[in-house]
């Protein structure tokens, strides 16, 4: 008899859907990443990432409080450093008094069980905006590292349970393990930005930092040099595979939706947990068409989740955490 199978049936009514659905969200999938400032009192709409904002960090503490009361337990801090502090070196980062150093220890004390992540990056530091130190127009690899990880120890001390680098510099996850360990920091976790692209989608984060490549002659406008080709692929599997080999516990892929191929090839070849990160231009997108009223913004946010998960991740760094939290509960 035609049809001998009817896949209808299973998606007859919601109950039946929901017995067979494959995958689920929960608050434990996300990572929520914020943005902190100077100042009190703060809390600052970043233009082009509407209802995200920079916290001061007397209202980061409000923030972390009604973050944990909706379940949400882990957190990725930015930090947006006065022009000022910043020089070639990033030498504030490794200020034991710098923001992010208090940034950590502010959200400790509200909430000690919130799992504190870290970005290691000089660009929010450096004066160029490069996720390095600049010579010769070129962002230099090797002395980058040291930098890179001396910041790591610094988060570390302040309390940090993982740093997450994000600067793809070679070597750098051994680099930090090494030094982490050294300084007997052994339960600190790396998660490394394993396969993070070189990609126009970060423009709203930039603007929330003002950390963008700086338009000056002889320094390199993008981060083409050290960021991975959007066109890459096999690229990616090498890049993961080399930073779990120097000690990663988390990798990452980055952007988000456009690279969900990337997140299904790197589960299907690796037993560790994987972290998708939906950046500030994905978020952007979406609340842009929703605001003109061309897409249902709730609707596509759920499924766009449900995407990255279903792709492979185990983690997901998402502007839309607290939203979809709300939503689902
Ligand atoms: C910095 C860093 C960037 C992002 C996370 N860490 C920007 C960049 O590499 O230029 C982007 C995140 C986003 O767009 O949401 N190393």
């Amino acid at each position: 008899m035609f049809p001998i199978r009817r896949n209808r049936r299973l998606r007859t009514n919601e109950a039946i859907r929901s017995l067979v659905r494959e995958t689920y969200i929960s608050p434990n999938d996300f990572l929520v990443p914020l943005f902190v400032v100077e100042g009190s009192g703060v809390k600052e709409e970043i233009i082009s990432m509407p209802n995200y904002y920079r916290y001061s960090l007397d209202l980061l503490k409000d923030e972390i409080k009604i973050l944990r009361s909706l379940g949400l337990k882990s957190v990725l801090l930015f930090v947006k450093v006065s022009d000022n502090l910043k020089n070639n070196k990033g030498t504030e980062a490794l200020n034991p008094e710098g923001l992010m150093q208090r940034a950590i220890k502010t959200v400790k004390s509200v909430c000690p069980d919130m799992l504190v992540m870290t970005d290691v990056a000089l660009d929010p530091f450096s004066s160029y905006g490069h996720d390095g130190i600049v010579e010769g127009g070129k962002i230099i690899n090797d002395a980058t590292v040291e930098v890179l990880a001396e910041m790591s120890i610094s988060h570390a001390e302040a309390g940090a349970d993982f740093v997450a680098p994000s600067d793809m510099m070679d070597g750098r996850i051994l680099g930090i393990r090494e030094a982490l360990d050294q300084s007997n920091l052994i339960d600190v976790g790396i998660m490394s930005y394993s396969a993070k692209y070189a990609s126009a989608f970060y423009g709203p984060f930039r603007d929330a930092l003002d950390s963008a490549p700086v338009d000056i002659q002889d320094i390199p406008k993008d981060k083409k040099t050290y960021q991975m080709d959007s066109a890459n692929r096999e690229e990616a599997i090498r890049e993961t595979e080399m930073d779990i080999n120097e000690g990663a516990d988390i990798v990452m892929v980055k952007p988000g939706l456009c690279y969900l191929d990337i997140v299904r090839d790197i589960r299907n070849s690796f037993d560790v947990p994987i972290a998708v990160y939906q950046v500030s231009g994905e978020y952007a997108m979406l609340k842009a068409a929703a605001e003109k009223g061309w897409l249902d913004h709730d609707a596509v946010m759920l499924e766009q989740i449900i995407s990255i998960k279903r792709a492979g991740a185990n983690i997901i760094a998402s502007y839309f955490a607290k939203d979809v939290v709300k939503l689902i509960s």
